[in-house]
């Protein structure tokens, strides 16, 4: 299997077959798609028709793509059969109770173990807690009677994209991989040293799943860290932004902003590592701090800016961003929503967004109008807020009105 298996990459006769086309697993099959043949499936029938129209909605830009004619898009999980490697990239959010949301990656695999598995290379790509990965290969195992390491080869490897960012691209970002048997480690290395410049292995499933989880446990408490002191620093009533920059000056403080905390990663991860921790009993004394600030910020926020005496009834606000980060068009968990539900209540808010298109629930507007409102609120920095700076939001606000930027904890 093995010799086999390096030959196919080496003359590129490979078949990969990427389950989940979302925010990863489309740039992944793209990447791919350039060297091998990429069997692209996804259950959602409508993001299948789209991307088989060359529409990607998941872009900022609404540019019609042509993909490479090496990569296909497939509903029919039977299409998979094909690959050699089998890559998952399926959502792994939490529920209402902040619990992990395993049904997606259950469902993936529970589809995988209807194929023959035999010889194949499953790489599971998904953010998930640590020991996840031996649980899906003893599902496999039970469900197909195939044995891992014999029959077929499980990998972890946990993306790092980070969409709208154009410095930190696929192809440059480090990829670490486990591999349940550490002889196939260097074959599923040089298939992904064919998209990406580093890539590092570990033959402990269990070291890639934390390192994935803390990664983003530890950016959280970062977050949630400078958060909290924004908000000490409007106790002593002195600016935080020029308490930031001073520190900053110090070679070894880090520089983090202050922000509203969304999305299905940084907001997200922290609590898949703390459920690993409850089921071993021990009891996190860091892990969940960010949490606690980040979680609540936006309240926070809502109550400094009435205890300025900035909000009045019935005040015209326009909330600058509403992705739960910049340059891109995902609205999951997005804290610039909660903060406009909190402040509709007293006044009439508007959300511009000019990377959102489905605007039914909230108040969209195409443009902010001129001298209109009483307060505009950043919340996210998208470039083209700065790109446009004169209009964006010095013409939008009335005379006397105010302009906060949650970024950069200042009014401007
Ligand atoms: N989006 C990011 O920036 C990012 C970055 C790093 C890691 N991750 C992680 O990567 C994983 C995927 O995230 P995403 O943002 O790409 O999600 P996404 O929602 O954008 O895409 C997931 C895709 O999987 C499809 N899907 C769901 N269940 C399926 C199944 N059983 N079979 C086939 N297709 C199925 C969905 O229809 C969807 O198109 C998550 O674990 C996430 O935490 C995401």
């Amino acid at each position: 299997m093995l010799k086999h298996l390096k030959t196919k990459i080496t003359n590129k006769t490979a078949v990969i077959g990427i389950v989940g086309l979302g925010y990863v697993g489309l740039p992944l099959a793209e990447a791919f798609s350039k060297n091998f043949n990429i069997i692209g499936y996804d259950l959602n029938k409508q993001r299948v028709k789209d991307l088989k129209n060359g529409k990607d909605t998941n872009l900022i830009n609404n540019k019609i793509k042509i993909f490479n004619p090496k990569l296909i898009f497939t509903n029919n999980l039977y299409d998979l059969q094909k690959s050699d490697f089998i890559i998952i990239t399926v959502p792994t959010p939490i529920k209402k109770n902040k619990s992990p949301d395993l049904s997606f990656l259950n469902s993936a695999i529970d589809s995988l173990a209807k194929l023959n598995l035999k010889n194949k290379i499953i790489i599971l790509e998904s953010t998930i807690y640590p020991t996840l990965s031996s649980v899906c290969i003893k599902k496999i195992q039970k469900k197909t009677k195939l044995k891992v390491n014999n029959d077929f080869v499980f990998a972890y490897s946990p993306e790092r994209i980070n969409p709208g960012d154009s410095l930190n691209r696929l192809n440059n970002i480090d990829k670490i991989i486990s591999v349940s048997n550490k002889s196939f480690a260097y074959l599923i290395k040089s298939l992904y040293r064919t998209i990406i410049k580093r890539v590092h292995t570990s033959s402990v499933l269990e070291e890639s799943e934390l390192a994935k989880i803390i990664e983003n446990a530890q950016r959280d408490i970062n977050i949630g860290f400078i958060n909290e002191i924004v908000m000490i620093c409007h106790k002593l009533n002195i600016d935080p932004n020029k308490v930031i920059n001073l520190a900053s000056t110090k070679w070894n403080f880090l520089k983090f902003r202050p922000g509203l905390v969304g999305g299905h990663c940084i907001g997200v991860d922290p609590y898949y590592l703390t459920h690993k921790l409850k089921k071993i009993n021990y009891d996190p004394k860091i892990i969940l701090a960010g949490r606690v600030i980040n979680e609540n910020y936006h309240k926070y926020l809502v109550n400094f800016l009435n205890f300025k005496k900035k909000i009045k009834k019935n005040s015209k606000i326009l909330i600058m961003g509403a992705s739960y980060k910049e340059d891109c068009n995902d609205l999951r968990n997005s804290k610039s929503l909660e903060l406009a539900s909190i402040l509709d209540k007293k006044s009439k808010v508007s959300i511009f967004d000019p990377h959102i298109q489905n605007k039914k629930k909230y108040n969209f507007v195409k443009k902010p109008k001129r001298n209109y409102y009483d307060i505009i609120i950043i919340t996210i920095h998208h470039s083209v807020f700065f790109n446009q700076k004169k209009f964006l939001y010095k013409n939008s606000i009335k005379k006397d009105g105010i302009i906060y930027d949650i970024r950069n904890a200042k009014f401007i």
